[in-house]
């Protein structure tokens, strides 16, 4: 986001115009309250769904039926800044009061979280980052930008950022993984999609990173738990793909729940001003979370609802998202000397200049032909692009003697609740898609042709149907497709797991299944890393499906059936058992790695190694590395490598390039990503990679937050995946840091 002189100098002559209450005003995100339509009162309804009475889904049928009150004359009013939802009609009445019925006529932003696309979902994020294509990433997100205007909506509450190293955490879905490097490269490519694609203003909308910051350290993968850390992990693992994504020109930042070292982020100024604004140059602006200026009070840091909005507004945080205590307090407290003018202005600013890059003073419509466009079946390049993705986004787990691909006349047997679920493959925070778009894999397969009987036997929640088991069982094909995972409501926000295995009895129906002499496939839907021992010791072969949005049932049966070779890698390791938790790849090297012997850094009763690691996937070929290169070329480091595809088919194949700083003056991790690269070759073909390392980018952030180049040697590895790696050294000089 970037504003020209004219733009600036028109938000500080409104700026001059606006009374203590109208900037105020702009200060506050409702969302639309629900007020009736149900038989029993919403209190009551919330009680049934905490206490079981009521599934999330038929909650979640209730809600969209629901009555709204949108605060129309708050709005008019002048009290509200910006309003959630996702109804273009709606969105455009409520513009309207906002520019024709308020005294200045500033319009409104219009919030919705677009996680991974509106009505076209596509892969979840932990999904999508594992094709390592960040081309795609960045069109899924021009896509999602474009679709979400034609619903009103202009402000995304997305891209989610947070590096998650604790697969217990049930946000790991929405968030690229566990690397810092590759969560940056998927920040620089959705910032780039959502944002400046600025051709039309139907194109684009104003990007919000979250959760700012180290929501994802939570204590024990428990979602909202406190966090900390020290200020050298905040900023070598959390910021960087807020830097990157503020490098992009990211117009707001959503502050989260979290407090860290015991400063919550809502009212922390470390956080919220030295850093993102000062230090990452935030030219827009930041917004809480939900509720999350009032959480300061259940925190113990504010002593009620004015002394928390106080402490928010003052720590740099400028608009309040469902409080209003921002509303309620703001004025008072200016007016009692308690916030500056400049402080409230600095806010208000910061809003009206996302409004106005985003064009909304020209027009803040949705015009009648994008909505009756948008109301018509989905466009068929948005069909083709969820596809894409949801294939690049498969990684092939597993692939005992080539069991796959099958070929299309085999006749095989589905198990599992989930193969038929249409409305489980969009995932979690999915919130405009519609059931006729989404395929499920039973239907995939259907529509591929295949040879097989169904039967659902057990999901996720329930018993084993012995009557299903036993005709499955019975059927005379040898194979044994096994659909099996998770719900959507088992990941995302508030679904933290302390078990991360196959949830229910879907493992005893697996082992019933391999007991009775079937040869299992397992075809993964889930929202986390699993901790997958039992199934990657006992199953021939393990497709992970993850929730890939509205054309996984197609993109599962192009890779079971060798149309698509698979390609996708993890974006985060697998552990072998629960409490292997948190594990990833890049953990700082201890004076004991684990290892066979006893006085290592181990548990007695799980391997030191993970299940997956990071990077891993399997294709239907091989792919060979050899010849390893590195050479010093000024500013830079040059590393190469000859890649063969030594297999029997054609393949595509992400080629990884981590290095190691072998001795430095803070512990630095055993392997860090520093590039990756989608090659494809047909079967026989070879190539010779190339990679250039940056010297400059092969530092660290010391504890005082001061970016050190220390020279010395590095470790340097190439290959397939974080573990199967070549490796060689070189000694490298910065000459005193001022490398380039
Ligand atoms: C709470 C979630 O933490 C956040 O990700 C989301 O954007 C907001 N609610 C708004 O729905």
């Amino acid at each position: 986001m970037k504003l020209n002189v004219e733009q600036r100098e028109f938000v500080e002559e409104l700026l001059e115009k606006m009374t203590l209450e109208e900037k105020v005003g702009q200060l506050n995100l409702d969302s639309p309250s629900i007020v009736g339509g149900f038989d029993v009162p919403f209190e009551e309804l919330i009680e049934m769904v905490t206490d079981g009475r009521m599934s999330q889904e038929e909650f979640g049928k209730i809600m969209a039926t629901a009555e709204r009150d949108f605060h129309e004359d708050d709005i008019r009013a002048g009290m509200v800044g910006a309003i959630m939802g996702n109804d273009p009609v709606k969105a455009n009445e409520l513009q309207k009061i906002a520019v024709e019925e308020t005294r200045l006529g500033i319009p409104l932003l219009m919030g919705f979280d677009v996680i991974h696309g509106l009505r076209s979902v596509y892969p979840i994020a932990i999904a999508e980052a594992g094709s390592f294509d960040d081309d795609l990433m960045e069109r899924t997100a021009k896509m999602a930008a474009k679709e979400s205007r034609a619903y009103g909506i202009n402000w995304n509450f997305a891209p989610m950022l947070d590096v998650a190293r604790d697969s217990r955490w049930g946000r790991v879905s929405e968030g690229p993984g566990e690397d810092p490097y590759l969560a940056s490269n998927f920040a620089r490519a959705k910032i780039k999609g959502l944002q400046n694609n600025t051709e039309s203003t139907e194109n684009y909308v104003a990007a919000c990173t979250k959760h700012y910051v180290a929501y994802s350290a939570c204590e024990a993968g428990r979602d909202y738990n406190t966090t900390s850390m020290s200020t050298s992990q905040l900023y070598n693992v959390y910021l960087p793909p807020f830097k990157a994504a503020m490098e992009e020109g990211a117009c707001s930042a959503m502050a989260s729940f979290n407090d860290l070292n015991g400063v919550p982020c809502t009212v922390n100024s470390y956080t919220l001003r030295d850093i993102l604004k000062d230090k990452f140059g935030l030219e827009g602006f930041v917004v809480s979370d939900a509720n999350g200026i009032r959480e300061c009070v259940t925190h113990g840091v504010a002593e009620d609802d004015g002394d928390a909005g106080i402490k928010a507004l003052n720590a740099g945080l400028d608009m309040d998202m469902g409080t209003r205590i921002f509303y309620n307090h703001i004025a008072q407290a200016v007016k009692d000397g308690k916030i500056l003018m400049e402080t409230l202005d600095d806010a208000v600013r910061r809003i009206l200049s996302v409004k106005v890059w985003l064009g909304l003073f020209e027009n803040p419509y949705v015009s009648k032909a994008v909505i009756d466009e948008y109301a018509k079946a989905l466009p068929k390049e948005h069909k083709d692009l969820c596809l894409e993705a949801a294939e690049k986004s498969i990684v092939l787990l597993k692939n005992e003697n080539g069991i796959l691909p099958l070929g299309k006349e085999r006749k095989f047997t589905l198990v599992g609740e989930l193969a038929d679920r249409a409305d489980e493959v969009v995932g979690a925070w999915s919130l405009g898609w519609e059931i006729d778009d989404c395929v499920s894999v039973k239907q995939g397969l259907e529509e591929a042709g295949a040879q097989f009987e169904y039967y659902p036997v057990c999901g996720p929640e329930s018993d084993i149907d012995e009557n299903e088991l036993r005709a499955a069982i019975e059927s005379d094909s040898e194979i044994v497709i096994a659909v099996v995972g998770e719900y959507k409501s088992m990941s995302g926000e508030a679904s933290s797991k302390a078990d991360i295995t196959l949830p229910g009895n879907q493992q005893k129906m697996l082992k019933k299944l391999v007991a009775a002499g079937k040869q299992v496939i397992a075809v993964l839907m889930n929202g986390r890393p699993l901790a997958l021992g039992w199934e990657a010791e006992n199953l021939p072969a393990i497709i992970e499906g993850w929730h890939l949005g509205i054309q996984m049932g197609n993109a599962i049966a192009k890779v079971m059936f060798g149309e698509c070779n698979p390609s996708g890698k993890l974006s985060s390791t697998f552990s072998s058992v629960n409490g292997q938790e948190p594990m990833y790849y890049n953990h700082p090297n201890t004076g004991r790695p684990g290892s066979k012997s006893k006085f290592t850094s181990k548990y007695l009763d799980a391997p030191v190694e993970p299940c997956f690691p990071f990077g891993f996937g399997l294709s239907y070929t091989t792919f060979e590395y050899s010849n390893l290169k590195v050479d010093e070329n000024g500013d830079e480091i040059s590393v190469s490598v000859m890649l063969k595809n030594a297999g029997n088919y054609d393949g595509t194949e992400v080629a990884q390039l981590y290095m190691q700083d072998v001795t430095a003056s803070l512990v630095r991790p055993v392997k860090e990503l520093k590039g990756y690269k989608r090659v494809t070759l047909k079967k026989g073909e070879s190539s010779r990679i190339d990679f250039t390392l940056r010297k400059c980018d092969m530092g660290f952030y010391d504890n005082q937050g001061k970016y050190t180049l220390e020279d010395g040697l590095f470790r340097i590895y190439v290959g397939g995946n974080s573990k199967d790696v070549l490796d060689t050294e070189i000694s490298v000089s910065f000459r005193n840091g001022e490398v380039k």
